[in-house]
């Protein structure tokens, strides 16, 4: 098998990209579970279409996809399923269907309940990446006039974060939820930990009462203490950065109503259909991710910025920082040998307009700059009709800039009108010129509701799962935060055998001096 990079496929799909304009000549638009993807400023040619089939069939696409759906074991360095699709499917595969369904209505009864009760003004949530960024991400888009409850946070394991997050709260009204696919995460466990002393220092007599946990390993949870009506589970064939379609959405459900967690579930399915039936040209996430794959592998693009006309949106670029660079930052193919292309780019952004007062700079004028994705609700939940018409018009001229760029001949006819000295104006005009042709993506919502939230994720995510075969490598593990993990265990309990010898360290000079020195603090 030859490498990546010398495949025929490959040969073809990237001079494919070389060869084709950096500016459109036609409209590329997808409409996929009610939302518009426009890729009119991605390269696009008949030649390239042609060459990304053969790529996708080169590497396997149809089959990985039907791999997914069907709940095989493609997640092959962990033996595991990656079958999030089955946790949003109105009728779950068999195979899975009695577990899905049973934890679904036992999550839907408990909200119930505790609303009947007019139980838990405030609900505090624990868990961190997959078991955090889901749940928050929906709150931070979509509270508004139907929110329930007050809804915190806390994930990191900087006690300020937890401090803050019980702040000011009634504890006799407070339900605290430990969300923790493993239930062994330091980070959720020592805040569970301050939390129970929180309750119990504002006069709750039996803390963990006021517990709810969602778990693969629910023999944990009973054995912190939580009581068993209250475990709600998933299972090891969800991957953590998607289980938010499991009972990881329980915040929603408490936050936002069980309609919005429904909706959102029904929207990424709408999103799976498209994904599993549109013709490849028609389909969005495939469509995406060839365009992600030919700007990273070919044309040397070393990130991409998520910029949401939206600010409700600012949590999706966590989000999705999470979902790709857990899932593409790897190089090692299914043999065991190294992709030889540049994969996973970096991700960053923020929501517009704050985005173009901070790094829209170095977006125009960069010598590379980077592709941009941009998001923009149709329709927004305010009356501000003014602000809405310059949120768009904003959205709109920064991608339309990034595409046409300016000539230096037009910088130059700028320039002169206030420069009449032809030398001074030629330099000036150089730092005028913006050299345009630089890709982007924009997806328009015609709203930011539940159901369009879950199919934007849905789009994403299997956007990615498209690039990790396009490219060969496993989109479902995430060794290298296992390694970081273990270390920091490791080196915490360092920390607290004061004096240890340093020259018994296995670590580096720097590593072993700082612990050594920060130990005896
Ligand atoms: O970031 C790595 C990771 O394992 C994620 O995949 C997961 O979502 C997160 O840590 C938290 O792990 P857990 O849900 O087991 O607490």
């Amino acid at each position: 098998m030859p490498s990546l990079s010398n495949s025929p496929a490959w040969k073809q799909f990237s001079q494919a990209v070389l060869s084709s304009p950096s500016k459109p000549d036609a409209l590329r638009i997808i409409t996929a579970a009610q939302l518009e993807v426009d890729l009119t400023t991605q390269r696009s040619s008949k030649e390239l279409a042609r060459a990304a089939h053969a790529l996708l069939e080169q590497q396997g696409f149809e089959q990985y996809r039907h791999d997914l759906f069907e709940g095989a074991k493609i997640n092959w360095t962990e033996n595991r399923a990656a079958w999030h699709t089955a946790l949003r499917a109105a009728t779950p595969p068999v195979a899975v269907a009695e577990a899905v369904l049973t934890e679904r209505a036992r999550l839907a009864k408990f909200v119930e309940e505790v609303n009947a009760c007019n139980q838990y003004r405030n609900v505090v949530h624990l868990g961190i990446g997959g078991s955090d960024w889901g749940p928050r991400l929906a709150f931070d888009s979509l509270a508004g006039a139907g929110t329930r409850r007050t809804l915190r946070f806390a994930s990191n394991v900087d006690a300020h974060a937890i401090t803050a997050a019980l702040e000011g709260l009634d504890a006799h009204d407070t339900l605290v939820i430990i969300s923790s696919k493993s239930f062994t995460t330091t980070e959720s466990l020592a805040n569970a930990a301050c939390a129970i002393d929180w309750l119990r220092a504002n006069g709750v007599a039996y803390p963990l009462d006021h517990f709810a946990a969602v778990t693969a390993n629910p023999q944990a949870a009973r054995n912190f203490g939580i009581n068993e009506e209250r475990i709600f589970q998933f299972w090891d064939w969800v991957g953590g950065r998607y289980s938010l379609w499991s009972s990881i959405g329980l915040p929603i459900a408490l936050g936002l109503g069980i309609e919005a967690l429904n909706e959102m579930r029904a929207g990424a399915a709408e999103m799976d259909e498209h994904f599993l039936n549109a013709p490849i040209e028609q389909n969005a996430p495939v469509q995406m991710a060839l365009s992600a794959v030919a700007n990273r592998s070919v044309l040397g693009y070393g990130s991409f910025a998520l910029c949401p006309y939206d600010a409700r949106l600012g949590s999706l670029v966590p989000w999705l920082q999470q979902l790709e660079m857990e899932s593409l930052g790897k190089a090692t193919l299914r043999d065991g040998s190294t992709l030889d292309v540049p994969s996973s780019p970096v991700v960053w952004g923020m929501p517009g307009t704050d985005g173009q007062h901070t790094f829209f700079q170095w977006l125009h004028q960069d010598g590379k700059g980077a592709p941009v994705d941009f998001i923009l609700c149709a329709v927004p939940d305010h009356r501000h009709t003014r602000h809405h018409r310059l949120l768009i018009a904003n959205c709109l001229a920064q991608r339309a800039a990034l595409l046409e760029g300016k000539s230096f001949e037009q910088s130059l006819k700028e320039v002169t009108k206030t420069e009449k000295d032809p030398e001074k104006a030629a330099v000036l005009a150089r730092h005028h010129v913006h050299p345009g042709g630089r890709p982007s993506t924009l997806i328009v919502l015609p709203r930011l509701e539940a159901r369009q939230l879950g199919a934007l994720l849905a789009l994403y995510e299997h956007k990615v799962f498209t690039e990790g075969v396009l490219w060969g490598i496993n989109p479902f593990d995430q060794w290298g935060v296992e390694f970081g993990k273990r270390l920091a265990g490791d080196i915490e309990r360092r920390l607290d055998a004061l004096g240890s010898d340093p020259a018994v360290s296995p670590y580096d000079p720097s590593t072993a001096y700082w612990v050594r020195k920060l130990a005896s603090r």
